[in-house]
């Protein structure tokens, strides 16, 4: 298995849909690894593992141990780790904790959420040496609502620039979180890097899903998630038979006892 590279992942625009999950485990990255070019440690996290209201609250440190889990069980899709919400709020900052974290982790850039407003910090960081991948429409870390964007013209013509105005500045790749089809598809033909879509379309370049939402893990079943499995169900009924077993002292049997 050959490692992804961010040029091999700028070089997929136009040719070949780039496939993006997220995981915060070994036991998913192991499985991730094998099929998809981009494995991003989301803060979602927060909301997915820790039960928070939204990913505000999440450490860089919960971040850390999470990527390294992921990173030391990846061998050739790229790592991505999600800055939490406060962690890049200047350039200088921002800069100190995306080398903490690179260096911590091993992961292979960084992603922000915004959009012109960051662009001096995205510049910065690639100046620096530290890959980004940017992510604008929905951003979780300060949108006060989940609402769709995109659907009047101010609001399009504002996600528009933000796209190529990180393009421009240097990230590899652009999540485009919960847009309108339309401007979904003129933000992928506007930029020169790949965008990787949520909720925004099969225009993009990419899709990306939490994990936990498409395997049914999660309780979280918006419009865009589709649910390729439905592991709550799978694991109740395992977590009932093993009760089941023990109650009845079906297990341990034979099988499962040192002699
Ligand atoms: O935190 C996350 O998992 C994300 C994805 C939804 C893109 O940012």
């Amino acid at each position: 298995m050959q490692k992804l590279t961010i040029k091999k992942i700028l070089n997929k625009k136009n040719k070949q849909p780039i496939a993006c999950l997220t995981a915060y485990s070994k036991a998913i990255a192991q499985i991730a690894d094998k099929y998809c070019d981009i494995i991003l440690v989301g803060d979602s996290l927060g909301m997915v593992l820790y039960g928070m209201t939204t990913t505000k609250k999440v450490k860089i440190e919960t971040m850390i141990l999470h990527c390294k889990a992921v990173k030391d069980f990846t061998n050739k899709s790229l790592v991505i780790f999600d800055m939490p919400y406060k962690t890049y709020e200047n350039k200088f900052i921002a800069y100190k904790n995306a080398r903490k974290v690179m260096q911590l982790t091993n992961c292979d850039g960084i992603k922000l959420e915004g959009g012109k407003k960051i662009v001096n910090i995205i510049k910065y960081l690639i100046k620096k040496g530290i890959p980004v991948m940017g992510h604008i429409g929905v951003l979780p870390q300060t949108s006060t609502n989940f609402k769709v964007k995109g659907k009047n013209f101010i609001q399009k013509k504002k996600i528009l620039d933000d796209a190529i105005a990180i393009s421009n500045s240097g990230v590899f790749a652009i999540v485009l979180e919960c847009v309108v089809e339309d401007l979904a598809k003129i933000i992928t033909k506007s930029v020169s890097v790949p965008t990787i879509g949520i909720g925004a379309s099969k225009y993009c370049d990419g899709q990306i899903l939490v994990t936990d939402d498409m395997l049914g893990l999660s309780d979280f079943f918006p419009k865009f998630v589709k649910q390729y499995s439905n592991l709550k169900k799978v694991i109740e009924k395992s977590v009932k038979s093993y009760v089941r077993d023990v109650k009845l002292r079906k297990f341990p049997s034979d099988k499962n006892v040192y002699k």
